[in-house]
């Protein structure tokens, strides 16, 4: 699925999104702006829960929230059955203050501070996905005087290589993640976690990488990890009462190019467990899926308004759009391919263009070599797929001001993140007399 479900043109050859056309939407809304389509994202929740159900008593999923931190967005998957991973402070106070419940709440990160800790142990989150020997200690100190233990998960890193792209493979050898489990790294880790009194290990959690498409890298890694588990039983009688496979699963973002269908990826999971835990005769522990870009990633489109355009004989075109990557870094940060359409017309014609954004660097081109209809200056240009990963990471380069945010609904919209004003660019600025 590359565009939110039941997108379409309307008899003026507009795009529709959620029932309303991109028209209207960037008339009241503004560009740049991201259009969520809430059945889409709801759809997407349900699948990916009554998958993660189906993976043995206990199973679950939870939403990886460094995807889409949106708080309307967070409660709504919430909602829908998913708990919710977070890697911050400002992410667990922001689905805290979502509503979400603590104990849904998984907490992961290399290097999660003193505060941090503290402040994922007074909220009584769910888990702790413990990276490294250095959080084993500050969590030694900090749950000394706690009646109750706190429970976590170690991170492991089974040294599997998948095929994405460096900078979002998070599972090979070379990674700053995680316990490594063929060095003994692993398994000094859980003799030190057993030594803790104040914390409960419950299992153990590896997270491969991004827009993976290889669903036996996963098995691989659950198989890797049963054995480590195994080992440790015997050696410590410990029963392990969760895996999680982590997130990862591959969505479309071009044409043509299929996503990772989430439901045979959690079921061969799943099985690979099943397998792994009867030919270890131990008993099953349940799987914990986070899955982010997969769920929210198809149920954004980002809507630019074209301006200038520069045509450089022999060589190409450049068309700009009045955003880049101040809301979207992916393709500068690594490469990543989009799509468009020209979203306000059908359009006529073809041509190859860049489309660059408005950013004062080289580099902040969105898409390249794309083929599209003549565009000009106030075309309103449509990209889908761009529901992960693109609002997280916007920044004010240039001092661009963040872009709105809306969801749609049969017909209707809802702001859900107003665009940035020129006096929200000042609000952190202390001005002292006389520096
Ligand atoms: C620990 C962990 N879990 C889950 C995810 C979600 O990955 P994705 O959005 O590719 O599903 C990530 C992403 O980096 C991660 O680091």
């Amino acid at each position: 699925m590359l565009w939110p479900e039941e997108t379409h043109r309307n008899a003026a050859g507009a795009l529709v999104i959620g029932g309303i056309s991109a028209v209207e939407l960037a008339e009241e809304f503004g560009t740049p702006l991201y259009v969520f389509d809430g059945a889409t994202l709801r759809h997407r929740a349900r699948i990916t829960v009554a998958a993660a159900l189906a993976g043995g008593p206990g199973s679950r999923a939870v939403f990886a929230s460094k995807a889409l931190e949106l708080p309307v967005i967070l409660a709504l998957l919430a909602e829908e059955g998913l708990g919710i991973d977070v890697v911050s402070g400002g992410e667990l106070f922001v689905a805290l203050k979502s509503g979400v419940d603590a104990s849904l709440i998984t907490f992961h990160g290399n290097n999660k501070s003193v505060q941090e800790l503290r402040e994922a142990i007074d909220a009584g989150i769910e888990l702790i996905a413990v990276d490294n020997l250095h959080e084993l200690d500050l969590l030694d100190e900090l749950t000394a005087a706690r009646p109750n233990p706190v429970p976590i998960l170690l991170r492991v890193n089974p040294g599997i290589d998948v095929h994405t792209h460096d900078k979002i493979a998070t599972g090979v050898l070379d990674s700053k993640f995680g316990f490594p489990l063929w060095n003994g790294d692993a398994a000094v880790a859980v003799a030190r976690a057993l030594e803790i009194g104040g914390i409960a290990l419950r299992g153990f959690h590896c997270h491969l990488g991004s827009q993976l498409f290889d669903q036996y890298a996963a098995e691989l890694a659950i198989e890797k990890i049963v054995a480590f588990a195994s080992e440790m039983r015997r050696e410590h009688g410990i029963e392990v009462e969760i895996i999680s496979p982590g997130g990862g699963m591959g969505i479309s973002y071009l044409e043509g190019m299929p996503e990772m269908d989430i439901v045979e990826w959690m079921g061969a999971t799943a099985d690979a467990l099943e397998r792994s835990c009867a030919r270890a005769r131990m008993p099953q522990p349940s799987l914990v899926f986070e899955p982010g870009r997969w769920i929210v990633g198809p149920a954004g489109v980002a809507l630019y308004r074209v301006g200038s355009r520069r045509d450089i004989d022999g060589v190409r075109s450049y068309v700009s759009v009045d955003g880049g990557m101040a809301d979207n870094i992916r393709p500068t940060l690594y490469d990543a391919t989009y799509t468009a359409e020209l979203a306000n017309r059908p359009g006529a014609g073809a041509e190859t263009v860049m489309i660059a954004g408005k950013y004062c660097e080289s580099g902040d081109v969105l898409i390249r070599d794309i083929d599209l209809p003549r565009l000009e200056p106030g075309d309103l240009l449509a990209v889908p797929a761009a529901g992960a990963y693109c609002i997280p990471m916007a920044s004010n380069y240039n001092l661009a001001l963040k872009p709105a945010v809306v969801i749609v609904s049969e017909g209707k919209a809802t702001l859900i993140r107003r665009r940035e004003t020129y006096a929200d660019l000042l609000t952190l600025d202390v001005l002292p007399a006389g520096v």
